[in-house]
């Protein structure tokens, strides 16, 4: 790769053995792919993910001296003072925990555990390249906004952030964002919950590609939220295209950009209630219920306020938002409600974190596919249905 003078001094270990091993990766990364030279970023977001490997490598590169030039945000972690009220984290889980959070403060990550940045505090424009983590946040600023990034992994978007800059190749290129597959959606897709479903069934019909959707009008942020992290749940998609709605779809006005569809599927609303089906436990009794995954809007907060105000949970009920939403739901009256209701607002944290130890072996209920495919490897089973069914049974105790 052709290297500028300063990418140079990175990678000959001018500024210390952590940023050179950052800009090793990043040069690694960028052969792999032919890439041909490096570009500057201007926003990150990294993975953040409380795990072994997450840790090994974020304290390699702050023991390195590696601080960020252009700090990211980061996603959930867990807030040991909120959740030891609701069930004591344990010693070592704690330990990883604070190790983690030391070395990405040392690194000079901006620790704001939240996994829809792009919706508060890093949101980038049209065409801005960028480099982000969190599967999904990389479809939302890619599609939603048509800034530029490739699916990173965090330590590629650590990376990133360290160095300044990442290899020039991917989704960064114009060539490479054109639609793949047109895709058109005859279902009825009313709800935010139908947008769950359409994400997780798409990638089985589309396979590897840009998917571009036909059939969708003006979905909500909260549709396009559910969309991104359930394509990226049923498969693996960094970038897709709304006719007449995402701007590479309406600007430019042609997503396929002049060439024909590889291939064309039609997804209907037998697929959708088929997939719901084939996911959800069986309904009954149910122990509890957890939403925000990803982190729940002030709007679903409010819909949820809404619905409950007076009344009382039959099961524990936790909704996962980032400190401000939460902050937010305090100043605007629905964090009293639900806690009158016996309902948790919990900032900062994720189902797939280890502080939901207390819910292993229950049956929950939740409105999100992908957070009962993290959870399945802890043991549990969840109940899938759309928000206000999930609230009308976790009233009753019974879906
Ligand atoms: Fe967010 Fe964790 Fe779900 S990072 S999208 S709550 S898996």
């Amino acid at each position: 790769m052709k290297l500028t003078a300063e990418e140079q001094a990175m990678a000959d270990g001018k500024y210390g053995p952590g940023t050179q091993l950052a800009m090793q990766v990043l040069i690694a990364i960028g052969e792999a792919y032919d890439a041909p030279y490096m570009v500057p970023v201007t926003r990150t977001h990294v993975a953040l993910s409380n795990q072994e490997a997450d840790l090994w490598f974020a304290e390699k590169l702050a023991k390195g001296g590696a601080h960020c030039r252009v700090r990211p945000t980061v996603n959930p972690s867990f807030n040991p003072e909120q959740l030891n009220a609701i069930c004591p984290v344990e010693a070592a889980d704690m330990e990883i925990v604070q190790r983690t959070h030391a070395a990405y403060n040392q690194l000079g990550a901006i620790m704001t555990y939240d996994c829809t940045p792009y919706l508060e505090r890093n949101v980038p424009r049209y065409g801005e390249v960028i480099s982000f983590s969190e599967s999904s946040a990389t479809p939302f600023v890619n599609s939603v906004y048509g800034a530029r990034t490739n699916r990173e992994a965090a330590q590629s978007a650590l990376c990133s952030a360290v160095t300044g800059v990442t290899p020039y190749y991917g989704y960064l290129l114009d060539e490479n964002r054109a639609g793949d597959i047109l895709v058109h959606v005859e279902a009825e897709m009313k709800s935010d919950f139908d947008y769950q479903m359409l994400g997780y069934v798409a990638p089985s019909k589309t396979g590897f590609g840009v998917p571009v959707f036909d059939g969708l009008e003006n979905p909500t942020k909260e549709s396009l939220m559910n969309l991104g992290a359930q394509l990226n749940t049923g498969g693996n998609v960094a970038l897709y295209h709304i006719i007449g709605f995402t701007p590479e779809a309406k600007v430019w006005g042609d997503p396929f950009q002049g060439k024909k569809p590889k291939k064309e599927v039609t997804i209907t609303q037998a697929d959708l209630d088929g997939m719901q089906k084939e996911l959800t436990a069986p309904g009954g009794k149910i122990d509890f219920a957890l939403f925000g995954c990803p982190h729940f809007t002030i709007d679903q907060v409010a819909t949820i306020a809404q619905m409950v105000k007076g009344q009382q949970f039959a099961v524990p009920f936790f909704v996962m938002t980032s400190s401000l939403t939460r902050r937010l739901a305090q100043k605007m009256g629905y964090f009293d409600i639900l806690r009158a209701a016996g309902g948790e607002i919990v900032e900062d944290t994720c189902m797939d974190q280890p502080c939901w130890k207390f819910l292993y072996g229950k049956k929950g209920i939740t409105d999100s596919p992908k957070c009962t495919y993290y959870t399945k490897r802890r043991q549990m089973e969840f109940v899938i249905a759309p928000l206000e069914e999930c609230v009308e049974a976790a009233l009753k105790g019974v879906y």
